[in-house]
């Protein structure tokens, strides 16, 4: 059995200031890596699928090597459209597969437990969409015709799919034909991995599954009228586990950052027979 826990869209902030003025994200973060800890049993590794620091401010990753250095479970990261990748490569310098790629690129290839992970870079400096460019579809090729016996999860920011929430959508992978193209090919990958709609969504790619992670601090408002604004709420904040058997293949879970009322028993009544629940 393997177990990654993934977290995702942390929008860090310098200590003390609140993102988008109202979002307390430093300590909505600090809250989700409590509820990691406390996870019986406990994630082999957390993944971070991008958006770590809002602005991509260096003082956003002094904050980020604080609070996810709280983690009792190995950690891999990569960017989103918020973060700059060579200042976060930077900040993790013994992050696992940061020794990989170029510099200013969160690319890499890791094994935790039964899985292999594959991470990849879609930021673009400035912009909030992302590609990966021909480079990196090569290299994810290549990679991927390298153990095609090993089931495998692929993580990136940007969803190379629309999802029907329009200003999102405007800002989506952008090169998601290319991507597509390449899941089509390679039969092992067991799931790909996203961020940055801040909801939790499903859809395919290239005839794999892609599951898009809410976020641990704020969500985007559900909106699938076009012309909808751009706005984000307090849905509740939540992460997802991916769950690895041979006999079942990946299972995705969502998990709740805060704790619900219950649990409770289920009970039919004094003297009720009740055939299951
Ligand atoms: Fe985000
Ligand atoms: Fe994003």
């Amino acid at each position: 059995m393997t177990l990654i826990a993934q977290i995702t869209d942390l929008h860090l902030k310098p200590r003390g200031l609140a993102c988008y003025r109202v979002s307390e994200t430093n300590k909505l973060a600090e809250r989700a890596v409590e509820a990691l800890n406390a996870m019986d049993p406990r994630p082999d590794a957390v993944v971070v699928t991008g958006d770590i620091a809002d602005q991509g401010d260096p003082r956003e990753y002094v904050v980020a090597r604080e609070i996810l250095a709280g983690l009792q479970m190995p950690l891999f990261l990569l960017s989103g459209n918020h973060d700059d990748s060579e200042l976060l490569k930077a900040a993790f310098p013994d992050a696992p597969g940061f020794d990989q790629g170029p510099k200013d690129r969160t690319r890499y290839v890791a094994q935790i437990g039964d899985l292999r992970l594959i991470a990849l870079d879609s930021s673009v400096p400035g912009a909030g969409h992302g590609t990966l460019g021909e480079d990196q579809c090569a290299w994810l090729d290549e990679a991927l015709a390298a153990a095609p016996d090993v089931p495998t999860i692929i993580a990136l920011h940007h969803p190379p799919i629309r999802m029907g929430i329009h200003h999102m959508d405007a800002i989506n992978l952008h090169d998601g034909d290319r991507f597509a193209e390449i899941m089509e090919r390679h039969q092992q990958v067991e799931r790909i991995i996203c961020g940055h709609d801040h909801r939790g969504i499903v859809g395919t790619c290239g005839g794999k599954v892609v599951a898009i992670a809410p976020s641990v601090g704020h969500q985007v408002v559900l909106a699938l009228k076009e012309g909808a604004p751009a706005q984000f709420n307090f849905e509740p904040a939540a992460y997802y586990l991916h769950h690895w058997t041979p006999e079942s293949g990946l299972i995705t879970h969502t998990a709740y950052v805060e704790k619900a009322d219950g649990p409770y028993p289920f009970w039919a009544g004094e003297g009720v027979s009740w055939p299951g629940y």
